[in-house]
């Protein structure tokens, strides 16, 4: 099946770091795997730490479904004062100025509330949201970041119950320190 990504004028990235066998997080939401493990790529690239804060700057929005908001609180918040929507059936509360809740439509949640107020929109898991936003569409480009590391066992990146999609490759890069970034588009064939 090929598609068109979300016609909002807002772009959507959806955003993970995947194992080699396709797992994003240990059953014990234990994160030690995605600590670089001290092999060197040598062709590899590597970013200073000012490209990567340009690199964040330019993110408007992070979305993430509430299992990883939670995670991301026990871990130390990841996504600065950067606006965050979560999304949830809960009523949750936040003291973070930057974090609202969402419940309901996903559509409606990014052609009333985000495409209106931001353009890069970075969806930044878990799993099960993700699928969400791929099974309606809505999503523009996969940025895929593959550690070198077999898990055995986790969370699937994907469940099973995606259908079909075609995707375009449109950037590989290689960092120094073994960890590989997919980018793919939407295919319009
Ligand atoms: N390796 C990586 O790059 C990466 C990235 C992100 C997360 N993770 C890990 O992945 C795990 C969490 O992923 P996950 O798949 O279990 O959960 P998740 O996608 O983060 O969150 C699932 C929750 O989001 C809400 N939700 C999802 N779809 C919804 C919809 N259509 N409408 C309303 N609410 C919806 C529900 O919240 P309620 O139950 O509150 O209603 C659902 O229980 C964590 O361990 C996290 O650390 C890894």
């Amino acid at each position: 099946m090929s598609r068109q990504g979300n016609t909002t004028g807002a772009r959507v990235t959806l955003h993970m770091v995947s194992s080699l066998d396709g797992f994003i997080a240990r059953k014990d939401n234990s994160v030690s795997w995605l600590d670089a493990n001290g092999s060197v790529y040598e062709a590899g690239v590597s970013i200073s730490e000012e490209e990567a804060v340009t690199f964040l700057k330019a993110i408007d929005c992070y979305v993430l479904g509430s299992r990883t908001y939670e995670h991301a609180l026990e871990l130390g918040w990841p996504y600065g004062d950067t606006a965050t929507v979560v999304v949830t059936g809960r009523k949750l509360t936040s003291t973070r100025k930057s974090v609202e809740f969402y419940s309901g439509n996903l559509k409606t949640l990014l052609n009333e509330k985000l495409a209106p107020r931001y353009r890069n929109i970075w969806l930044a898991g878990g799993a099960m949201l993700s699928q969400r936003f791929l099974e309606l569409g809505l999503v523009d480009e996969i940025r895929l970041t593959v550690a070198p590391v077999l898990l055995g066992d986790g969370l699937r990146l994907f469940g099973g119950s995606l259908t079909e999609q075609r995707w375009d490759l449109k950037n590989v890069v290689a960092y120094k320190n073994g960890f590989v970034e997919l980018s793919y588009c939407a295919s319009t064939v």
